[in-house]
């Protein structure tokens, strides 16, 4: 299973001083010799983290595939179709949220933004929950495009898997930091572990049975990934905070290829 290293929370530690230290670019070597497949970043209608100039770096310097998470937004396309990344990867987005929160509304009304990626010969990624692959699968075939095109893939979201696991498996529960609807009986959140887990290794075969490319992310870590990593039919995981947040402790080189050995 590929690796892609999302590398924004590099750039969230910078915004932290706002000056130009830890630098995204500088990630770009480390991540490769470590055995990521890909980078991705996420450039946000607010440039709270990533900013244009690190965009236009990061294409130009990266030796790896280069992933862009962005909202449906014409001021940001007009912005990245140019720049030619390996592939746009469409998530939805709320100003006042801390993270990305759930998947994309999946309607005809993304066919003209889809059609105009393609056009520019940059491959296109849904992030959608698990129950909006027969949706995707829709605009796909809206699309033209068959099973054989690898251009067109989805990313489903785990965040729902991830946030169920911390409040079984981890001390959050105890915190300020504490989910508080999830904040239920043991068993009640094991029961939803499961079913969780079930919706989206089914999801993940109806999308790739069908031709889909199929990947997933959101809230992924040392822990819970195995999980998820188990699924055959996700052929990549993008990875971004936990493994932050690790290398704070045993550099980013270490946190990678601790986090690439558990996906193989
Ligand atoms: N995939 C997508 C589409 C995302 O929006 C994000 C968060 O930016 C990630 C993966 C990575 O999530 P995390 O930082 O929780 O690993």
């Amino acid at each position: 299973m590929k690796l892609g290293v999302n590398i924004d929370h590099i750039a969230v530690l910078r915004e932290a001083r706002k000056i130009n230290d830890p630098d995204p670019l500088d990630a770009l070597s480390i991540a490769k010799r470590a055995g990521a497949a890909q980078i991705t970043i996420h450039l946000r209608e607010d440039r709270r983290h990533i900013h244009d100039s690190d965009v236009t770096r990061i294409i130009e310097s990266s030796a790896l595939p280069v992933n862009i998470e962005c909202a449906n937004s014409l001021e940001i396309l007009d912005f990245l179709l140019p720049l030619k990344p390996s592939r746009l990867t469409l998530v939805p987005e709320k100003r006042e949220e801390v993270t990305t929160e759930g998947g994309l509304n999946v309607s005809e009304k993304l066919l003209p933004t889809l059609e105009k990626i393609l056009q520019n010969d940059i491959d296109v990624s849904l992030f959608i929950d698990s129950n909006s692959v027969e949706n995707a699968l829709f605009l796909r075939d809206k699309l033209g495009l068959t099973s054989k095109d690898s251009s067109f893939g989805i990313e489903l979201h785990t965040g729902k898997f991830a946030n169920i696991f911390l409040m079984l498996e981890s001390n959050l529960g105890r915190t300020q930091h504490a989910i508080k609807e999830l904040e239920l009986p043991r068993n009640k959140l094991r029961k939803m572990l499961i079913d969780e887990l079930n919706l989206i290794e089914s999801s993940a075969n109806l999308a790739c049975q069908n031709g889909l490319g199929v990947y997933a992310g959101h809230g992924l870590n040392y822990q819970n990934v195995g999980l998820i990593a188990n699924i055959d039919s996700i052929s990549e995981l993008n990875i971004g905070q936990s493994i932050i947040a690790r290398a704070v402790f045993v550099g980013l080189e270490s946190a990678i290829k601790e986090m690439a050995r558990l996906i193989v």
